[in-house]
């Protein structure tokens, strides 16, 4: 129905009585021969500790920009004088959107939403409910995780949790790495087998919103993840910072990197990561696991008395998996990194929920324990770890000479 504009307005006030129960509102395009400020901008309900606020996003296509309102300062009415053209406001009950006429009237449409996909309010701002980026972030549209309103498509909602888990870890690397008060500095990112780069463009926009200058490389081996990954880095207008190439990780040329990351890179690819981060000098590594076939087809004779654990296929594969990384973990500890192995959220197209997280230590002989009594020992265990299975773990060759020089 078309109405004017103060008319239209009206009607939005009852759906923000309550702005606990606004799941949000988003104020985008523009009007005729306007130029609005913003391409976009999200506004939602947050809870501080000084009370609830509007927490208003802008984005200009290329950063945001996050202010939190007074519960009485929103001023809808200005949003439109500035020159944006559309506006959704939408309840746990109704959804309003309002579209500026050529003619300067309001178009206003009001309809019931689902309550069940609306209930949840995300107010919280403690670090374990909170979003690090938010679903309407420009960069999810792009990659097809949010719909056109910035509104997260159901079916992706387990690779948006992922790359939440994921972006989490990457922050937990820049509070080790970096201090609080230092001036944020320029930090390259790898992402190895990087696919679809939901990781590669969010661990940008992450730290880009962080303030640091930030230069992300997404490599993975199918030229049409590379070409495809380059035309939404293109489309955000941040081609000369994500980058993408099509290679081989085994094939890539060595680089000074911060931090490398691999999500579910295959089976070796995963050692073919780490073995290019450490050589590389990493600061930090973030790898996890995908199939980890490699070991698990060596395993031919446990030793006693593991047998009776290897009869069963899926126990055998387990320890295949176990061995994995501890080799994965222990090496890393033996080059220097203080190294974690932590749960991680388990992907839709795979139930591996494994993490290794690495920081480089100022003093790489730090971990060079001799003593083989102690369990942390170097590689002495690790070394009988692999005699008494008689397997030859492909990062141990991969990292030979990196590893002699320590001994
Ligand atoms: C399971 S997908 C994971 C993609 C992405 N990291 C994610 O989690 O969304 C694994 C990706 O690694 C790539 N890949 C596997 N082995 C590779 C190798 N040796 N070098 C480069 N890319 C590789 C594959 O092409 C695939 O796109």
């Amino acid at each position: 129905m078309i109405v004017e504009i103060d008319k239209a307005l009206s009607e939005a006030l009852p759906l923000l009585k309550e702005p606990q129960n606004v799941r949000r509102i988003v104020i985008s395009g523009r009007q005729r021969n306007q130029n609005p400020p913003f391409i976009r901008i999200d506004i939602r309900p947050v809870l501080l500790k000084a009370g609830l606020n509007w927490q208003e996003v802008s984005h200009d296509g290329k950063k945001d920009f996050t202010k939190n309102l007074p519960l009485n300062s929103l001023d809808l009415r200005g949003y439109l004088d500035d020159g944006f053209a559309n506006l959704i406001v939408e309840n746990h009950e109704t959804e309003l959107t309002l579209r500026v006429t050529k003619s300067g009237q309001a178009q206003l449409n009001m309809k019931k939403v689902n309550t069940k996909a609306t209930q949840f309010v995300e107010l919280a701002h403690d670090r374990s409910k909170q979003r690090l980026l938010l679903e309407s972030d420009p960069i999810f549209t792009h990659l097809g995780i949010s719909d056109l309103d910035g509104k997260l498509k159901p079916s992706k909602t387990d690779k948006f949790k992922q790359v939440q888990e994921f972006l989490k870890n990457i922050d937990y690397v820049i509070e080790q790495l970096y201090s609080k008060t230092e001036a944020r500095k320029s930090i390259k990112v790898v992402d190895l087998g990087c696919g679809h780069a939901y990781l590669t463009f969010a661990a940008f926009r992450y730290l880009e919103l962080k303030d640091f200058n930030v230069e992300v490389l997404g490599v993975d081996e199918r030229v049409d993840s590379r070409n495809r990954n380059s035309e939404i880095a293109n489309a955000l207008g941040i081609s000369d910072k994500v980058k993408f190439a099509a290679q081989k990780i085994s094939d890539l040329s060595l680089d000074q990197v911060d931090i490398a990351i691999a999500l579910h890179a295959c089976d070796t690819a995963t050692d073919d990561a780490i073995a290019w981060a450490v050589k590389s000098g990493a600061k930090a590594i973030l790898v996890a696991p995908c199939c980890q076939h490699d070991i698990q087809r060596q395993i031919s004779q446990a030793p006693k008395p593991w047998a009776i654990a290897t009869r069963y296929g899926i126990l055998q594969e387990r320890i295949g998996d176990i061995i994995t990384e501890t080799v994965r973990a222990q090496t890393l500890r033996f080059l220097g990194y203080r190294t974690d192995i932590i749960e991680f959220i388990a992907g839709d197209h795979t139930p591996k929920n494994l993490m290794i997280r690495a920081i480089k230590q100022k003093d790489p002989k730090i971990n060079v324990v001799q003593d083989s009594s102690k369990p942390d020992a170097g590689m002495a265990e690790l070394e009988l770890l692999i005699e008494q299975w008689q397997v030859k773990p492909k990062l141990l060759n991969l990292l030979h000479e990196e590893l002699q020089q320590l001994r």
